[in-house]
């Protein structure tokens, strides 16, 4: 049977017996298993090739929901909830220890929780009585999906079934925030502006810098990265043969590379618009006849931020 398709039914029934599927969401698309157990949870390490110690977000369909896998929903994390899931967030709330095992958390005392915004999805996670563990689809270390085939293209052996649920909207992972001493505090910037998030509860701190912070190797340095070499335009060694060189812009051509190298985001200028296309830009600089990639930089606000942050750790 083709492993990509929309049959719901058949994903819940996949993943009550311990299964491994890809699901859509609005970010970008998960490898999926049922978060209460820990045999079908270790399948997702394996098949991406994952660290241990890098906890997994775990995906429900409400805050209600929720409760019975964490021990309290914090006000500041309700108003959020309330602001913007679903949605491209993931709150940092204390674990249930009953409920959820050490590997989905590496031992955390929290628990990385989202509402993904995506139809296909939230059926899927009603139809369930366990909420999702899911990581980004990807082998780790490369560019996170977009698409059902990307999916395939990297993990089809490895999953028992992918959800087709077209495009991701967004496109870029949910933006990661926790609370410490009373702050609010960003650990991974994404789909959902910082902008919006203190428009909502004040100033917020950014921890996104570190590299080694087992808190959140998704702040890993070398991470999102294609198969060729990529740099940040500018820093790209001095000598360059532009020719065997591919460009991924905003909404200007680079002027000495070949226009058929050259990938633009958003010809319009919208920053939505190029964050949506950012990852599958990326995967398609591996099939060209090229040796290096170089990106320009993006307006610093809005999904640009989260833009930046996955160039610059794809150049690594
Ligand atoms: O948009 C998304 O968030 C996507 C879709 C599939 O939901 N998921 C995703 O998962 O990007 P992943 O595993 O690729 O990235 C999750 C990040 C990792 O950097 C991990 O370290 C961090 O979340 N994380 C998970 N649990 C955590 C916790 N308890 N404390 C700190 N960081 C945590
Ligand atoms: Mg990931």
């Amino acid at each position: 049977m083709d492993k990509i398709g929309t049959d719901i039914t058949r994903a819940a029934s996949i993943l009550a017996q311990g299964g491994l599927v890809g699901i859509p969401t609005e970010t970008v698309y998960g490898l999926a298993a049922n978060a209460f157990s820990p045999e079908a949870v270790v399948k997702i390490f394996e098949a991406k090739k994952r660290p241990l110690f890098d906890p997994l977000i775990v995906h429900t369909h409400s805050l209600e929901a929720a409760l019975v896998f964490v021990t309290a929903i914090p006000n500041r994390a309700r108003k959020i909830f309330d602001a913007f899931a679903p949605g491209p967030i993931t709150i940092l709330l204390e674990r249930n220890k009953e409920k959820i095992p050490d590997l989905v958390t590496s031992g955390l005392d929290t628990v990385a929780v989202r509402i993904p915004n995506h139809p296909v999805t939230l059926n899927l996670l009603q139809e369930l009585n366990f909420p999702l563990a899911a990581p980004s689809a990807n082998p780790f270390g490369y560019v996170s999906p977009t698409t059902a085939q990307h999916v395939q293209q990297h993990l089809g052996a490895e999953v028992d079934y992918i959800l087709d649920g077209g495009a991701s909207e967004v496109g870029l992972e949910s933006t990661i925030v926790g609370f410490e001493d009373g702050k609010v505090i960003i650990y991974r910037l994404g789909g959902l502006s910082v902008e919006d998030i203190e428009g909502v509860v004040g100033k917020v701190e950014l921890q996104v810098n570190s590299s080694s912070d087992p808190r959140a190797p998704g702040q890993l340095k070398s991470h999102y990265a294609p198969g060729k070499k990529l740099y940040l335009e500018g820093s790209e060694p001095k000598g360059s043969d532009y020719s065997k060189a591919a460009y991924i812009g905003f909404d200007n051509l680079h002027k000495d590379i070949k226009p058929e190298n050259q990938l633009l985001l958003s010809k319009g200028g919208n920053i939505n618009e190029a964050a949506q296309k950012l990852f599958a830009a990326l995967r398609k600089t591996d099939a060209l006849d090229v040796d290096i990639v170089i990106s320009a930089k993006f307006p610093e606000s809005g999904l640009g931020m989260a833009i930046n942050d996955r160039l610059k750790r794809a150049a690594g």
